[in-house]
């Protein structure tokens, strides 16, 4: 990490109440002015090239038992500053990252309470702000309880919005595309997940909220940076006015937090820009986080794996090794009871994964189910099901660890929690002690299901702080994390570079479950990726799920050759090749791009891009002169526009195209593609069609 400049700090005024306080965004488009009005209540507004994007917006924490922190202040510092710094992720979209801004400290005082004072920080970026209050250790403030945030962003307008219901439990919804004005009437028509839904209001929404303003066509997305040890923020609309504000997760008794000066709030963030491609892209969200706090990041890497996974989705196999009535769990002795003749997790199949894994070059093999407990696995008796070390008689650990260590390829570790937390953290040291004696690097842990203790949320404080306890707790034993139902990611993956991966919204598991709609990949970009990457468990080539299991008539809804293009349009450094070894083997031309594909990169161009319609993306492989090119459609056909000006200038490559074939589209004819090859350059521009649900994938050497 190198820290190239750190400008000066200056301006120290005192007594400054009435006057505005306002600093620009370092190219001057963004100017963030902050301000007390009335009876001393803190306010923000937020102009992008002189135009409002968040007009006059009130700040302020309600609390219990202490007085509130909403107003009663007098401004008595204010200072600003400058920082300029690249930093170098250990794993990314980019090789080197510019974290850049100017700086707004106001220290905001309740004479009437004592003298007690808070901070806003904001930081204004060229793409976008963020900001957040702190509390400083002082006489008389210690432990508060947090009762409601009320952060408002009043937005300029009725905007189009791309939005998921308000919920404390999930974010696998169909995102709902609509004016804010139509969120209300829309409420019930969000098509809901397959797990429990806790909606608050009819008008809440969860973040990153992306928005488009109806009037010039501004994106303009809302979410939090660095979220640990406070709540999840959602969002409730004003309908009328236009309004968000925020709204956190209560937990089990309707708290909102438990805070104890000096500390802070995670960072507030407005992401701002004219072009859709600078939001997909866009680092501030990493940029309001910490540095890592590892000393060493030799052992995290990024990883394409395989898994035996997508039959058990898909019901072809399944994780249990019994049927339920036979089992007392905790009780029964597995060796006695007869085996259903569908577990997945068997040495013999586990072992055929790792030869295809080792053949094709993989790094890893997911295997779910391997552990006693799945008979009931989300059922009544959840609070004590798994212990995370106990193996079926059919999976021989000791044996796996040696075939897959002699093939030269990790098996990833499944940690179904069922969302039973304490029992997950009483066998969380003994559960990684075991993947470290038996040669595993890597682990998927799950929260499926409503959380016990009872009562409290997946996104509330608690459990906000258990999956960073669990991340932290991993990287003691230098395990890399990737935690499905988990809180939405907000940037820590800085900070705790060993969480490679989440889940946090509807993945492909779905497309076994009835489907996600063609537009889905071309939102998630914008939304639930601008916090951190997602499993998102790409590379269905076998389309109709009844292939697998006769019984399950829901099919994929995009084409073969999108398959390939999500390779490059969800970015992560975790990414799965998820369909069955012999799909592959009948598709062995196509599947040759996931092959090659890289999951770390030197730089990455948004060469197309509006959400809910289409993205084309390049990527350089990191240290490598190669790139990948991926490009997405939703259910409309179209022509993309491929340009390569960031090739070096004057030589010439080879791109293999992985398109759609003439006639292909999602619902009727999903397997049809075409794959050529044809020579560029940086001055080539390349025309391309995409089908219905289509997409292509482009590799170049
Ligand atoms: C839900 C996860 O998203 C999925 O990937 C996993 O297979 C199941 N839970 C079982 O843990
Ligand atoms: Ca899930």
């Amino acid at each position: 990490m190198q820290r190239f400049l750190l400008c000066l700090t200056f301006m120290v005024l005192i007594g400054l109440s009435a006057i505005a306080q306002t600093i620009t965004s370092p190219d001057k488009n963004l100017t963030l002015k902050f301000e007390l009005q009335g009876n001393g209540v803190p306010t923000y507004q937020l102009t992008y090239k002189q135009k409002p994007v968040i007009k006059t917006s009130k700040l302020g924490l309600e609390t219990k038992d202490v007085p509130s922190f909403m107003d009663g202040f007098t401004l008595t510092k204010s200072e600003t500053s400058t920082f300029d710094e690249m930093w170098t992720p250990v794993w990314g979209e980019e090789k080197n990252i510019r974290n850049h801004y100017n700086e707004l400290l106001v220290t905001l005082t309740q004479k009437s309470v004592k003298d007690r004072f808070i901070r806003i920080r904001f930081r204004v970026f060229n793409d976008g702000l963020g900001f957040r209050y702190e509390f400083p250790s002082q006489p008389n403030l210690n432990y508060f309880v947090i009762k409601e945030e009320h952060t408002q962003f009043a937005l300029n307008g009725d905007h189009k919005a791309f939005w998921l219901p308000g919920d404390f439990d999930t974010q696998e919804y169909e995102t709902v595309v609509s004016n804010l004005s139509e969120v209300r009437g829309k409420m019930k028509d969000a098509v809901t997940p397959n797990v429990s839904q806790t909606t608050f209001s009819p008008t809440g929404l969860q973040t990153p909220l992306m928005l488009k303003r109806n009037s010039d066509g501004l994106y303009i997305n809302i979410h939090e940076a660095a979220l640990v040890d406070y709540s999840c923020m959602s969002l409730n609309l004003d309908d009328k006015n236009f309004v968000l504000e925020s709204f956190l997760t209560p937990d089990a008794i309707g708290d909102k937090g438990y805070m104890q000066a000096p500390t802070q709030s995670p960072w507030r963030t407005v992401i701002v820009s004219d072009k859709a491609g600078d939001v997909m892209l866009s680092k501030l969200v990493y940029n309001l986080n910490e540095p890592t706090k590892f000393k060493d990041v030799s052992w995290i890497k990024p990883v394409k794996y395989v898994g035996v996974w997508w039959e058990m989705i898909t019901g072809k196999s399944t994780w249990a090794y019994t049927d339920l009535e036979n089992v007392q769990l905790g009780i029964t002795d597995y060796t006695k009871t007869k085996p259903n003749g569908k577990h997945g997790a068997n040495t013999a199949n586990v072992k055929k994964y790792i030869d295809f894994a080792a053949k094709n070059g993989f790094d890893a093999v997911l295997v779910e189910g391997w552990n006693q407990g799945w008979e009931d696995w989300f059922g009544k008796t959840k609070d004590y099901v798994f212990d995370f070390v106990t193996p079926y008689p059919d999976f021989d650990v000791k044996e796996l660890h040696r075939y897959a260590a002699s093939k030269n390829v990790k098996i990833i570790m499944h940690h179904e929690t069922s969302g039973s937390v304490r029992n997950y953290e009483r066998h969380l040291d003994t559960a990684y002690k075991f993947m470290v004696e038996n040669g595993y690097n890597a682990v998927k842990s799950g929260y499926v299901g409503q959380i016990i203790p009872r009562g409290e949320h997946h996104y509330g404080q608690w459990l906000v702080n258990h999956y960073l306890y669990t991340i932290t707790k991993a990287a003691d034993y230098k395990i890399m994390v990737n935690a499905h139902e988990a809180i939405r990611p907000t940037g820590l993956a800085r900070t705790y570079p060993n969480l490679i991966g989440n889940e946090a919204a509807r993945g492909t598991e779905y497309e076994s479950f009835g489907g996600n709609t063609p537009a889905h990949t071309t939102i998630l970009p914008f939304t639930r990726l601008i916090g951190g990457p997602m499993d998102y468990t790409p590379g269905i080539f076998q389309t109709r799920i009844n292939a697998y299991n006769p019984q399950n008539n829901s099919f994929v809804h995009t084409t073969l050759a999108k398959q390939l293009a999500l390779y490059v349009t969800m970015y992560s450094p975790l990414q799965m090749a998820a369909d069955l070894p012999e799909t592959y083997d009948k598709f062995s031309d196509a599947f040759q791009f996931i092959k090659d594909v890289a999951v770390d990169w030197d730089a990455s161009y948004a060469l197309e891009a509006e959400p809910g319609e289409y993205i084309t993306l390049a990527r350089k492989a990191k240290g490598k002169n190669e790139w990948y090119i991926g490009s997405i459609t939703n259910e409309n056909p179209r022509v993309a526009t491929v340009t390569f000006n960031y090739l070096p200038k004057g030589k010439t490559f080879e791109a293999t195209i992985y398109a759609d074939g003439k006639d292909a589209s999602f619902d009727k004819n999903p397997q049809s593609y075409q794959i050529r090859k044809v020579k560029v350059t940086s001055k080539t521009v390349l025309k391309q069609q995409v089908a219905p649900g289509g997409g292509f994938a482009v590799s170049v050497k």
